[in-house]
């Protein structure tokens, strides 16, 4: 069977659609486009490389996305802004407003990563993490769709048996403006005996938990029309309610099958048989920490893209990685994660379609090179550092190859 990246989800439909915003040149054609037919179209992407291999990964990325615009009559302006623990060292704040102020105004965000050692023991307001949530929140991108698809190229790359992880593809749909990570009151305190306490809020109102319902229902009847809601229905009031706001939603989707699982069960079947899944919508925390399990059943976190959306508005688009201090600047960071972020960005962002599915491809066509960074090294395998990695990608991008798996 042919396998390829693309989620099977085809761009979010009205229900959560971000403003694609397409804002065509009045132009008739640039000079610079190689594509012969159509409109040029133009769009303003904001590029946050952020703090250890963020900026390697997405300088690769905007080569890629510049040369795949070029082939498909879209021209990009960007305007890279500095973010997390960069921006900190610049100004003082891991979200300066200025960079807030270019993401917004803005057709899509493409965001490296963020954090690093330096930086661990600042106090709250000044982590880079801190500037994340910022962004998030500013962004108002509730939506964070995090697929785990596992390429037969790299089968054995998976921790799990073959058979376990063959065929494997998820998409793990998170609640990302809410919960716990929100949640007030929050704070540290003494107590009546002396002693420090640290507090955390998990609360969500019905409107948050139905958008995200919703987003995740047409997300899983483009998919396989299969929906796991997971919570802590047995324990948390929040999960209650959750539990209870899904389950009425659903009857606005009938085609779509909607089972509903506790936290600590899905942890488990995800690494026992997570074929079983389709399309997990879950709150934040946990959607934080089953997006993480599942990517590794991919063989690496290193491949894995994210879009995060709101209801208008640019989305933001990032690898789930990290910043993986310790090979910073060492050439070796696998960019696919962020390359694939960049095609989230043109299908989810800007509903280009085609200009997604080249850089796809152009992806499968690299590894069926037998590229591979260190992170999803086998034997028998070409070793590469991210350079020759996006090296490869931008070959194939130019190539139009239509990669056959
Ligand atoms: C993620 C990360 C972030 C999160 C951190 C860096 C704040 O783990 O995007 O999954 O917890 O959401
Ligand atoms: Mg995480």
């Amino acid at each position: 069977m042919a396998a390829s990246l693309r989620i099977n989800c085809k761009p979010v439909s009205t229900a959560f659609r971000v403003n694609p915003a397409s804002k065509c040149s009045r132009r008739p054609f640039s000079v610079s486009c190689a594509a012969a037919n159509g409109p040029q179209k133009r769009y303003s992407i904001t590029l946050l490389p952020g703090d250890g291999i963020g900026p390697e990964v997405i300088s690769v990325a905007k080569d890629v996305l510049k040369l795949t615009g070029s082939l498909e009559g879209i021209e990009f302006n960007f305007q890279e802004m500095p973010m997390g623990g960069s921006a900190l060292d610049l100004v003082g704040v891991p979200l300066p407003d200025e960079t807030l102020a270019a993401a917004k105004n803005s057709d899509a965000v493409l965001l490296g990563a963020i954090g690093g050692y330096k930086w661990d023991n600042n106090a709250k307001h000044l982590k880079p993490e801190t500037g994340l949530l910022q962004i998030r929140e500013g962004l108002k991108v509730f939506a964070n769709l995090r697929p785990a698809t596992v390429l037969p190229q790299l089968v054995e790359a998976s921790t799990l048996k073959r058979e376990v992880a063959e065929g494997v593809d998820v998409m793990v749909v998170r609640e990302l403006t809410g919960g716990i990570y929100f949640g007030k009151p929050r704070g540290f305190r003494t107590d009546e005996n002396g002693e420090e306490v640290g507090f955390n809020t998990e609360v969500y109102a019905a409107y948050e938990i139905d958008r995200i319902a919703r987003v995740a229902f047409e997300t899983a009847r483009k998919r396989q029309g299969r929906l796991c809601s997971v919570d802590k229905a047995n324990v948390l009031e929040a999960s209650m309610l959750w539990r209870r706001r899904v389950t009425a939603i659903a009857e606005e989707y009938p085609d779509v099958e909607l089972s509903h699982m506790y936290v600590d069960n899905a942890a488990m079947q995800l690494v026992r048989n997570p074929k079983q899944f389709d399309t997990i919508v879950t709150n934040n925390i946990f959607g934080d920490i089953l997006s993480d399990e599942a990517s590794m059943i991919t063989g690496s976190i290193g491949m894995l893209p994210s879009a995060s959306l709101g209801s208008s508005g640019p989305g933001l688009f990032e690898p789930i990685h990290g910043s993986a201090p310790d090979i910073a600047g060492q050439d070796k960071a696998n960019p696919l994660a962020t390359i694939l972020s960049a095609a989230m960005l043109l299908k989810y962002g800007l509903e280009e379609e085609d200009a997604a599915r080249r850089i796809e491809n152009a992806v499968l066509d690299t590894l069926n090179k037998g590229l591979r960074t260190g992170d999803i090294y086998s034997t028998g395998t070409k070793l590469v550092g991210c350079k020759e990695m996006g090296e490869a990608v931008l070959r194939s991008v130019d190539s139009q190859v239509h990669a056959a798996v």
